[in-house]
């Protein structure tokens, strides 16, 4: 069985493969379990679709966060995006369940480009990784993120501030402690190995603008979770509350095995994407189903293993009942793959064409979004 790779950098292998309580034993952190779940309820009013279906399935200090909260101490959210390229299906999820959290507890935002991030890692100049951010920065406002509530930072633009606050992480950060997390090798250019500090420093900017202390919760996909480490280590001797993080697993690409990539373009759905494409690639997506016709009505079709089922389940079929009559009528041979793939593509069309119209509209309101220093 080939290898499976989780770091902040590269995530690949079988990924269907992978064992999430195993990663959450492995990396250290908490189950969301369901007194959680039920205690967020309470606030809330109600889960988000990624809560009851395990998209968001673990956790640090999510606990004191919401403790902190019912005493009167709202907290701050923070997570970001390493613009490289086009955004896809997969980055939407933690951006999307961001904007419901800050809708139900009406908090602000600080959203992290890491342009400098992408120059020190990948074959791009900084002028690419600087268009790559404005891009982005559309991308990330189409999510409905409340312009008055939203910040968004770009490391290279927003440096007096940002470098400062990352200067003080990093004089309490050893070489041998990021090694040890991030797997640095000698080899490794000077400037990734400083650069956690730029993305530790987030965590407490609330604190240093605001003038006080700030509770910061991050929802970001797993991977990211090595930063959170030292950023915890650190916080307490700079004075800061340690950063409290949410996190969600990976979305499959349409193909076989692996996470949805920007470099397997076939096998993911990018948002800007054309809709006739987006539908093409999901009626040629691997599925769950019988070789001939006549197997499927007989045998059913596999829903554990089909990734339109898995869109279903974790973006596009919230209706509870609806996803089980799915998965029945698929198993019993009743649904066929060509339809079931059909409907699957109408509700993303659907759902992109909204989120292209609000990403042109974003054109006019970037100002309001970004932070300067
Ligand atoms: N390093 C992240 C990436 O490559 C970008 C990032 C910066 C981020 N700050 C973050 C992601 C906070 C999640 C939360 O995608």
């Amino acid at each position: 069985m080939k290898k499976i790779i989780v770091t902040p950098w590269e995530v690949k292998g079988e990924l269907e493969k992978l064992d999430y309580t195993k990663l959450i034993k492995k990396f250290g952190t908490k189950p969301l379990t369901q007194d959680l779940l039920e205690k967020l309820k309470k606030i809330t009013g109600e889960l988000h679709l990624f809560l009851r279906r395990g998209v968001f399935f673990s956790h640090r200090d999510f606990d004191w966060i919401l403790d902190k909260y019912n005493v009167g101490e709202k907290f701050c959210l923070y997570t970001g995006r390493g613009p490289s390229g086009v955004v896809h299906l997969g980055h939407l999820i933690p951006w999307m369940f961001t904007k419901w959290l800050q809708d139900k507890f009406d908090v602000e935002l600080y959203f992290q480009l890491t342009d400098d991030e992408k120059f020190l890692v990948k074959d791009l100049s900084l002028d690419q990784t600087l268009s790559f951010s404005f891009n982005n920065v559309l991308d990330i406002i189409a999510c409905e993120l409340a312009p008055e509530k939203t910040h968004i930072f770009i490391d290279t633009q927003y440096t007096k501030t940002l470098y400062k606050l990352a200067l003080r992480i990093a004089k309490h950060l050893t070489f041998s402690t990021v090694k040890a997390v991030f797997g640095f090798k000698p080899s490794d250019n000077i400037g990734i190995i400083f650069f956690p500090a730029m993305q530790i420093a987030p965590c407490f900017l609330p604190s240093i603008l605001k003038g006080k202390l700030v509770p910061c919760l991050i929802p970001a996909s797993i991977d990211q979770d090595p930063y959170w480490r030292p950023a915890r280590d650190v916080a307490p001797r700079l004075g800061f509350y340690k950063p409290a993080q949410i996190h969600s697993r990976f979305l499959p690409g349409l193909g076989r095995g692996g996470k949805m990539s920007a470099s397997e373009p076939e096998t993911a759905i990018f948002v800007t994407d054309s809709l006739e494409v987006v539908e093409r690639k999901i009626l040629n997506a691997f599925d769950g189903g019988q070789p001939t016709l006549r197997e499927q009505k007989e045998k059913g079709g596999n829903p554990d293993i089909c990734l339109i089922y898995q869109y279903f389940y974790f973006l596009f079929e919230p209706n509870d009942k609806k996803i089980e009559n799915l998965k029945s009528d698929c198993k019993n041979g009743k649904l066929v793959c060509g339809e079931c793939k059909q409907k699957l593509a109408t509700k993303v069309k659907e759902f992109l064409a909204g989120y292209q119209q609000r990403r042109e509209k974003a054109k006019n309101i970037v100002d309001k979004f970004i932070l300067k220093d």
